[in-house]
């Protein structure tokens, strides 16, 4: 048994690795200011896990929340591309400052190893498909420059204090409890939401633009991975986490709508800025370092979602 710190457990991505750690034994500690999380999405498992409501940018906070800690795996963020692109500082202060805090207290705290939620935005817009580890970052966002440069301190950490990090580069993750809400939800939590309620989408630009789509459990099992195998293979790098096959929005669109039986059309609206075109990882590097696999497809991914989604709305109905 091991005892994790999960920064940004209350988000959708954070609450799913605390049940999954939960599940399989594990001590969980979770930090989360409830910017962007919601305490909905760790209601079930309050009493397993120690929760701590403070922000990233109290240091003494999340020192005293590295106290005891074997492994962190660092999911706390303002994750959104526009609005970065809104609020630079905003997002600069909560995703980079609140890294460079996570990794100060890490390191005094000696813990084993810090595991970090990284973003394919870092390659931005450059031609060459599938984006490989080692190609120069491109970032166009804010947000993904805040991303990258989190990575790069990861790596500092390692290289300066010998601190282990592992920084896993995100592909467009999806799954339950992503929160559909916000105008700066992912797409695939809008999409269905929108769908399952019989409301029409609007898909921003001409819906060629593709993504690396990559389900929840994916990434579950990376950050599981990322903290299991030796130093020697994965401290201090940096690698993809996704699936290895893109799909554009048309056609995601065209499943969604026959996996939902969905009778009407997608709208269209004017392209996003900072949008990337096109977004697809070469998984090699995952498979030979961490010896990562996708676990869970797109389809059986969405299906899932779907059922998640659907399940949530006929609760609220009732
Ligand atoms: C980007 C990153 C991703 C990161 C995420 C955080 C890339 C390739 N991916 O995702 O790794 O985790 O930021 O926010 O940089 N769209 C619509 N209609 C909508 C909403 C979105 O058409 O209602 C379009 C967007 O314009 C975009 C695509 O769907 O082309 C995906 O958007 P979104 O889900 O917001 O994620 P990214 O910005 O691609």
């Amino acid at each position: 048994m091991a005892k994790y710190l999960i920064t940004g457990i209350a988000g959708f991505i954070g609450s799913s690795l605390a049940r999954a750690l939960l599940a399989q034994g594990d001590e969980v500690r979770g930090l989360d200011n409830l910017s962007t999380g919601h305490r909905e999405n760790i209601e079930e498992v309050a009493g397993e896990i120690d929760f701590r409501h403070a922000d990233l940018l109290d240091l003494g906070a999340v020192r005293d929340a590295c106290d005891g800690v074997d492994y962190i795996l660092h999911h706390a963020a303002i994750p959104s591309v526009p609005k970065s692109v809104l609020d630079p500082l905003g997002s600069n202060a909560a995703n980079l400052d609140g890294t460079v805090n996570v990794l100060i207290a890490a390191r005094d705290a000696k813990v084993k190893r810090v595991v970090f939620a990284a973003s394919s935005s870092a390659y931005g817009d450059t031609p060459t498909l599938p984006k490989r580890e080692d190609m120069l970052p491109s970032p166009i966002s804010p947000y993904a420059v805040t991303k990258l440069a989190s990575e790069y301190y990861l790596t500092s950490f390692y290289r300066c204090y010998g601190l282990e990090t592992v920084s896993l580069r995100y592909f467009n993750i999806f799954g339950p409890r992503q929160d559909p809400s916000s105008p700066y939800s992912g797409v695939l939590a809008k999409f269905i939401t929108q769908m399952l309620a019989a409301e029409q989408p609007t898909i921003l630009g001409d819906g060629k633009q593709s993504r690396d789509f990559t389900y929840i459990d994916n990434v579950i099992h990376a950050n599981l991975l990322a903290c299991q195998v030796s130093a020697s293979a994965v401290a201090g790098k940096v690698l993809n986490v996704a699936t290895g096959r893109r799909v554009d929005l048309n056609e995601t669109f065209a499943i969604l709508k026959q996996l939902i039986g969905y009778k009407g059309e997608a709208a269209y609206g004017p392209e996003r800025a900072g949008d990337v075109k096109h977004s697809l990882a070469d998984m090699a590097s995952a498979e030979k370092y961490l010896g990562y696999k996708p676990v869970t497809d797109f389809e059986e991914g969405l299906r899932r979602t779907i059922a998640w989604y659907r399940t949530r709305q006929l609760t609220a109905a009732s």
